[in-house]
Formats: structure tokens, sequence, C-alpha cells
């Protein structure tokens, strides 16, 4: 079932489910049988991160972070985050969990943050990634799916705070897109 404003599904529950299975594999493969501790940003990851780490066999402590983003004028100004959970990242195998890499500036924000805290590795996984979006020089470690340049919502993902339920990716239509509420 689609939503009225959900132009097309572009990644399924089922290719979901295959590539956040396949992509644990990948990050298992890295960490071999290290502890991990996985730091969620709010609120798009949610659904990914859940599902991701019912397939990891790490140990995995966790950690959730809120970034907000002090707009001045057209400058994107300095990024606020708050951390929740295992805030303690000294000496830890931190892994980023992220929906949506777009422009790039939020993870590369977020990272520099995070690195300060002297994690021993830190790493940074993406369901999507909008590869022709991208404005500055960073790529995550581990991509679920490579996505074109169109408006997403579901697992995870919202417009105006709705859809994040739906167990697909879609594209939204245009004309919702314009709407906020
Ligand atoms: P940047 O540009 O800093 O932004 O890489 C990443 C953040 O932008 C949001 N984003 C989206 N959210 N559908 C959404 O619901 C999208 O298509 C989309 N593209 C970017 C997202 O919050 C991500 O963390
Ligand atoms: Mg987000």
């Amino acid at each position: 079932m689609t939503e009225p404003d959900v132009e097309r599904v572009l990644l399924s529950r089922e290719r979901i489910e295959t590539r956040v299975c396949e992509l644990a594999g990948e990050i298992a493969a890295v960490y071999g049988d290290g502890e991990i501790v996985a730091v969620g940003v709010l609120t798009g990851a949610f659904v990914f991160l859940a599902d991701l780490v019912r397939h990891l066999p790490n140990r995995v402590r966790f950690s959730f972070l809120k970034a907000d983003s002090y707009a001045t004028g057209t400058y994107p100004g300095a990024l606020s985050v708050t951390l929740v959970g295992e805030t303690d990242l000294s000496g830890r195998d931190v892994l980023v969990v992220e929906d949506i890499l777009d422009t790039g500036r939020t993870l590369e924000g977020i990272l520099g943050i995070l690195r300060r805290r002297g994690p021993r590795t830190l790493r940074t996984v993406v369901l999507l990634d909008k590869v022709s979006r991208r404005e500055v020089a960073i790529s995550a470690d581990f991509v679920g799916f490579p996505v074109p340049d169109a408006f997403l919502v579901g697992y995870g993902l919202d417009h105006a705070q709705r859809y994040r339920n739906l167990p697909y990716v879609g594209v939204l239509r245009s004309e919702a897109a314009g709407k906020s509420s």
C-alpha cells in the first residue's frame, strides 16, 4: 500500500531488509568481535538503527545524538550536538548511524564534534547516499543504497514529521513537498 503523497516506491521493504542484513555482515567483518558504540542520529536513523543492530553479532552500546545547526543568514552556522545514552566515547569503537547523506555538512559537523571525545575509531554507516548532492568531501564507510536527488520519505525519513513509519522508502510528490502540515 502506498500513501497518496508518495509518487513511487524507490526501495521496497524486502530490498531494504536484504541490504540491511548484508550491511551488518560488512560491519561485523570490519569490527571482528569487538564492542561497538552505535551512535544514532535522531530522529531519522531510529528505524534503520533498530533493524541494523539486530543483525550484528557484536556487543553494542548505544548513544543517540541530536544535531542542531544555528543558521545565521546564509551562513550554515555552527552545529551543536547533544548526546544521550553512552556518552563516554573515549577509546571506544564508535559507529555513527545516519539515515541519509545529502550535502554531507551534517555528518561532517557531527564527526568533528565526536572526534574531540577521543574515540579509538570513528566510522559511519548511512542507509542512503544522495551522491550527486555532495558539497563537502565526505563519504560514509558503509552505504546501503546510492539514491537519486529526490525528496525521500519512509523507513525513518519524514516530511513535516510524517511517514517515518512507512516500511519502504518512497519518493514524495513534488506538490506534497511544498506543504508543511
Ligand atoms: P546534509 O545535507 O547535511 O543533510 O548531508 C543530511 C540531513 O538532511 C536530511 N535529508 C532528508 N530528509 N528526506 C528526508 O526526510 C530526504 O530526502 C532528505 N535529504 C536530506 C536528513 O535529515 C539528513 O540527516
Ligand atoms: Mg537526519
